[in-house]
C-alpha cells in the first residue's frame, strides 16, 4: 500500500473525457480549472515564503496572539471577539463516532480492510483510472459503509453553533458523508474539497443524479449507470487522480490570509493539497489541533518544497500551535463547556438527533406500507397461468 501521501489532479481523466465525450461539457465546479488553482498557488506561494523566510529567519516576529498555548488560551482568544474569521480543516475523524470508520487508524481503518477486494494496493479503490476499469470494489464498498443513518456528531454541531455565533469563516472537509451539511452549514459555510456523495455524474454525458438515485443503485448490487447514455455514473466524490474542485482554490486564496483561528480535527493531514493549507494561515494566525494523535508536524524543508510551514506544538519556538489530544467530540465539548456554550451544544445535539430519529421512523414506516401494498396488489393478480 503506498500511503505517500497523493497529489489528487485530474489532467489524465481530463484527456481521456474530451475523447470520449463528444457533447457538454463538465460543469464548471467540476472541470479542472488548473489556472484559478496555479494562479491561487502562486499568491499563497509568494505570501508563504515571504512568512517563511520571516519565521524562519526570524525577521518581523509574528504576533502572539495566544496568551498560553492551551485549550484555554484558544477559549480566552475567542471570547475575547477578536475570532470572526475562524476556519475548520476537517477529515474522517469527525465522523467516526457517527459509525462512519477513517482511513488510517491501525485495525479499524479502511485501509486497513480492503483485502478482499483483492486491490493492488488500497487506496486503489479510490483511484479515478482504477475506478473506471474496476468499479465493483469501490461499489460494494460503498454499499457496505453506506450510512444506516445520517447523524452529525457532537463536533458537526459544534462547528453549526461557531456558524450560528458568527465565528465560522468556512469549514474545509475532506469528507464526503454530508454530514456537515445534515449539521446545518451551507453551501457557502463549506468547501467539500474531497467532493461528496450527494450528487452524482455520469462519466461521459455528465448527467446529474441524486443520492437516492445513487443509493438505490448502490443497493440493488448493480453498477449504476447513466439512464441516458448507459456509461459509468460516479458519485461526486474526488478520486486519487482526479483535482479538487475549483471553488477550493478560489476559496483558499480568500480565506487563509484572513484567517484569525485555524481549528483542525480528525485528520492525519497525509493527503495535499488540503495538508498544505495548515501553511496557508498568516503566521501569527493561532492553530489549534483536535486529534487523537499528533499531525501536520513539519520542518521548513517540507514548506520550502510548498508543502506549506508545518505546526509547531512544542518547540522552544513555539508560539502559536495547540494540540488537544483526545477524540473531536470531547475536545469540543471541552471547548464549548471554556466558552460557556457546553449546555447549548448538547441541547442542539439532543434536538437534532431526536428530529433525525423521528424522520428515519416516518421514512422507515412508508417504505414498509409502500412494500406491504406491493406485495398484497402482487398477490391479488390473477396468476397469468391459471386464466390459460
Ligand atoms: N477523534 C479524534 N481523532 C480521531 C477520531 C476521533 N473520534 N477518529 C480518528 N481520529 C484521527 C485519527 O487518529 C487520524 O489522525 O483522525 C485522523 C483520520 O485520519 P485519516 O484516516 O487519514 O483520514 P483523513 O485525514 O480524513 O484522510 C484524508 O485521505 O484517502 C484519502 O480522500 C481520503 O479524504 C481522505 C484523505
Amino acid at each position: 500500500m503506498s500511503d505517500a501521501p497523493e497529489l489528487p489532479k485530474k489532467e489524465e481523466e481530463e484527456e481521456e473525457e474530451e475523447e470520449e465525450e463528444g457533447e457538454g461539457t463538465p460543469e464548471p465546479e467540476e472541470q479542472s480549472d488548473d489556472s484559478s488553482g496555479e494562479e491561487a498557488a502562486g499568491d499563497t506561494e509568494m505570501d508563504f515564503l515571504r512568512n517563511l523566510f520571516s519565521s524562519t529567519l526570524g525577521l518581523g516576529s509574528p504576533d502572539k496572539v495566544l496568551d498560553e498555548l492551551t485549550l484555554d488560551g484558544v477559549a480566552r482568544y475567542i471570547k475575547s471577539g477578536k475570532c470572526t474569521n475562524i476556519i475548520c480543516m476537517v477529515g474522517a475523524g469527525i465522523s467516526t463516532s457517527a459509525g462512519i470508520p477513517d482511513f488510517r487508524s491501525p485495525g479499524t481503518g479502511l485501509y486497513a480492510n480492503l483485502q478482499k477486494y483483492n486491490l493492488p494496493y488500497p487506496e486503489a479503490i479510490f483511484q479515478i483510472e482504477y475506478f473506471k476499469k474496476h468499479p465493483e470494489p469501490f461499489f460494494a464498498l460503498a454499499r457496505e459503509l453506506y450510512p444506516g443513518q445520517f447523524k452529525p456528531t457532537i463536533c458537526h454541531y459544534f462547528m453549526k453553533l461557531l456558524k450560528d455565533k458568527g465565528h465560522l469563516r468556512r469549514c474545509y472537509s475532506q469528507n464526503i458523508d454530508t454530514l456537515e451539511r445534515v449539521a446545518g452549514l451551507e453551501g457557502d459555510d463549506l468547501i467539500e474539497a474531497h467532493g461528496t456523495f450527494y450528487t452524482s455524474h455520469c462519466v461521459r454525458c455528465r448527467m446529474e443524479f441524486n443520492l437516492q438515485w445513487m443509493k438505490d443503485k448502490i443497493f440493488s448490487d448493480a453498477i449504476p449507470r447513466c439512464d441516458k447514455c448507459s456509461s459509468l455514473v460516479k458519485p461526486d466524490i474526488v478520486f486519487f487522480g482526479e483535482n479538487l474542485p475549483a471553488r477550493f482554490f478560489t476559496s483558499m486564496k480568500q480565506d487563509f490570509p484572513r484567517c484569525d483561528l485555524l481549528i483542525v480535527m480528525g485528520t492525519s493531514l497525509q493527503v495535499q493539497p488540503f495538508a498544505g493549507l495548515v501553511g496557508r494561515v498568516s503566521n501569527s494566525c493561532p492553530r489549534l489541533l483536535i486529534n487523537m494523535e499528533k499531525a501536520g508536524q513539519a520542518g521548513p524543508l517540507l514548506g520550502l518544497m510548498g508543502f506549506g510551514g508545518g505546526m509547531d506544538f512544542e518547540s522552544d519556538k513555539a508560539y502559536r500551535d495547540v494540540a488537544h489530544i483526545s477524540t473531536c467530540d470531547d475536545g469540543c465539548l471541552a471547548l464549548a463547556e471554556l466558552l460557556g456554550w457546553k449546555d447549548e451544544l448538547e441541547e442542539l445535539v439532543k434536538q437534532e438527533h431526536a428530529r433525525i430519529d423521528s424522520r428515519d421512523e416516518k421514512e422507515k414506516a412508508s417504505e414498509k406500507e409502500a412494500a406491504a401494498a406491493e406485495t398484497s396488489s402482487a398477490a391479488a393478480a390473477p396468476e397469468r397461468r391459471e386464466e390459460e
